[in-house]
């Protein structure tokens, strides 16, 4: 049966494709069962018990909607990071953000600059808008600068994107380098920093929020997905000036937020202590995830993430196959999209036992694939 014939042109001509294929649907697919789940950078080491706690209790309570202003968890955000409540604007994790922001600004045919390689849910929403996706390569696995700027300024783009730390490499700049990068943009063009992964990262990586926060062309992206262990629970947000942060009640779905989400991200908040533990499992994985891809004659590249991009050396075919081998040992993992990024895999931080189970299964998933 044909769809519906009056689809807009628009999503007439949009490829029914998913920026990724979960590790339900390789299950489902393929018949196997994940016993290490260390491939979407999640936290394999979960959210604090107090969350765990907050989230339990706040469950009786979900016949409520959840506040449509996020009036406390604005409060709580503000108070964390050292701003205003009305500098920021809430959301169902960074992907629905990334949505709002390019459906605020792009229609069809309009330049949008990123790096080639780079997180593909933004790709996806630009598509969904029509937006023409102009892309610097990356530059010895980073993320260009210099070559973003000079495309947003060829296209004379009204918006760009730009992860720092970033997915899927791993690879970050210094702050003063992404500030100099946002100040040196035109006014009219807007700058996504995304920052999912600034926790983990080394200190000098963030910049000052008081660098930034009065540049209406700037809105810096975070989530409590990462570091916090709050990927099911859909909680992100916007870092901007008042009136960009009032911009998203335009546009936003009101009710968007879980209650349970909410109580949850409030309590992950308050339990710094649990955060800061977290990132030491997280930096001694990288380690591990590093000293295996050694032991097996791979080149495990520096990471400020969760997790670690590793070079195998040889094409994209030979890294997926890699990453389909793991599979078969129930290690799920995943890998860059595009060369030349794809000669490598990436593998996200987890527990001891995700890292026993992939110590054992590489090098039998290197000898098979020769
Ligand atoms: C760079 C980057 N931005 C955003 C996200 C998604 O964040 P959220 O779970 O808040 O939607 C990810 C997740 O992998 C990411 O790597």
């Amino acid at each position: 049966m044909p769809s519906f014939a009056r689809f807009t042109p628009l999503l007439s001509s949009l490829p029914a494709t998913v920026p990724f294929v979960g590790p339900e649907a390789i299950e489902r697919n393929r018949g196997l069962i994940v016993r290490a789940r260390i491939g979407a950078n999640e936290s394999g080491f979960g959210p604090a018990p107090s969350v765990v706690a907050a989230m339990a209790e706040a469950a009786s309570d979900t016949w409520h909607y959840s506040d449509p202003e996020n009036f406390e968890l604005k409060q709580a955000l503000a108070a964390h990071l050292g701003c205003s409540p009305t500098n920021i604007a809430v959301g169902e994790g960074i992907d629905a953000l990334l949505g709002h922001i390019v459906r605020m600004i792009i229609e069809p045919g309009m330049p949008v600059v990123t790096s080639l390689g780079a997180y593909p849910t933004f790709n996806f929403h630009v598509a969904g808008y029509g937006g023409r996706l102009v892309t610097a390569p990356y530059v010895q696995d980073r993320e260009d600068l210099a070559g973003l700027l000079e495309l947003v300024k060829r296209e004379n783009a009204p918006l760009v994107y730009f992860a720092n730390p970033d997915n899927p490499m791993g690879s970050w700049w210094n702050a003063d380098a992404v500030a100099e990068f946002a100040e040196a943009l035109p006014e009219t063009c807007l700058l996504i920093l995304d920052e999912a992964y600034c926790e983990t990262a080394p200190d000098g990586t963030t910049p000052a929020l008081s660098r930034l926060i009065d540049r209406p062309n700037v809105m810096r992206t975070r989530t409590l997905s990462k570091a916090y262990g709050l990927a099911g629970a859909r909680v992100g947000y916007v870092i901007t000036t008042p009136e960009n942060a009032q911009a998203f009640d335009k546009i936003r779905n009101h009710f968007g937020m879980a209650r349970i989400s909410v109580a949850g991200a409030l309590a992950a908040l308050k339990d710094q202590a649990y955060l800061t533990d977290v990132l030491q499992k997280i930096s001694a994985s990288r380690d591990a995830i590093s000293d295996i891809a050694r032991a097996n004659g791979l080149l495990p590249l520096v990471s400020a993430t969760n997790f670690v991009a590793i070079d195998c050396g040889r094409d994209g075919a030979y890294a997926r196959a890699i990453v389909d081998g793991l599979m078969e040992h129930g290690v799920f993992i995943r890998m860059p999209g595009v060369a030349p990024l794809n000669r490598c895999i990436r593998i996200s931080t987890g527990l001891p036992q995700d890292m026993t189970l992939l110590a054992e299964a590489l090098p039998q998933v290197l000898k098979t694939i020769g």
